[in-house]
């Protein structure tokens, strides 16, 4: 373990199903229901934003009573007990890290919980629905508010800061993410090339195999709790 300085762990969709949460690519996936382009990009919400408003606003109640599961709780672990800096970049709108009392979370596509004010930048935190006629609190434009949510086309949050934790990691870990939506997934061939170890955990070994040092393949719900507690029991022996 004391091999180990500075972990950085991206998280996917994936580490979420255990938890009842819909993956967006599998079969019965968010993706498989509806047309990417008619709720997830910026000309979308432009021409119908009350339609993409609906769309996030019927997810929140599912993620609202949703409850962390022993991966998340395992990333807790790790950081409570490692002496390694251990940092969450998550692609999942969902709060569960937090739930799971996670810190150091970079949310790079967003909160399903929030809103953003598209004439002054106000974040508005809320599990209320968000509409076509909802103003915002800092500056009382009406109908401005568009979910805090990263559609395709735009760039991703806290991107400055990825970039260092992935050049300064030693340990990279990648859970429950099918890799294919860049420049995330190319998170793992920067932190290789600074020199990290690699692993990814998934149900299946995804395409972005070639910078992978390590595959394990199964549930994350349990393949990160045994993961964590090896790296734990190394640090004790
Ligand atoms: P995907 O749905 O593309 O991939 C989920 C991955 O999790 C797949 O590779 C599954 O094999 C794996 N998986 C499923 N259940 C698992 C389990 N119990 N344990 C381990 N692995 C499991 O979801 P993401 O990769 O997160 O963006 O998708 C990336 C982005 O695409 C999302 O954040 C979303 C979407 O467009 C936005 O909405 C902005």
């Amino acid at each position: 373990m004391n091999k180990y300085q500075n972990i950085v762990v991206l998280t996917g969709a994936g580490i979420s199903a255990e938890s009842g949460l819909a993956t967006f690519r599998s079969s019965n996936g968010l993706w498989n229901n509806h047309r990417v382009e008619d709720v997830a990009t910026i000309e979308a919400f432009q021409r119908n934003p009350a339609y993409v408003h609906d769309f996030y606003n019927e997810l929140k109640p599912e993620i609202l009573k949703s409850q962390p599961n022993s991966a998340h709780l395992s990333l807790t672990r790790l950081q409570h007990e490692s002496s390694a800096k251990v940092s969450i970049i998550t692609q999942n709108v969902d709060t569960l890290h937090e739930k799971a009392g996670s810190e150091n979370i970079y949310h790079i596509h967003g909160q399903i919980n929030q809103s953003v004010c598209l004439n002054c930048g106000y974040i508005l935190e809320s599990w209320n629905d968000i509409n076509t006629e909802t103003i915002c609190p800092q500056c009382q434009t009406c109908g401005m508010m568009k979910p805090n949510i990263v559609f395709f086309g735009e760039a991703l949050l806290y991107m400055d800061k990825v970039e260092k934790l992935l050049r300064n990691c030693d340990l990279f870990l990648s859970v429950g993410t099918s890799g294919v939506v860049f420049p995330t997934a190319s998170f793992v061939q920067t932190a290789k090339y600074y020199g990290a170890d690699t692993y990814e955990f998934n149900l299946e070994i995804t395409s972005n195999n070639l910078f992978f040092d390590h595959h394990i393949v199964g549930k994350a719900g349990e393949t990160l709790p045994n993961f964590v507690d090896n790296l734990l029991k190394k640090r004790e022996n």
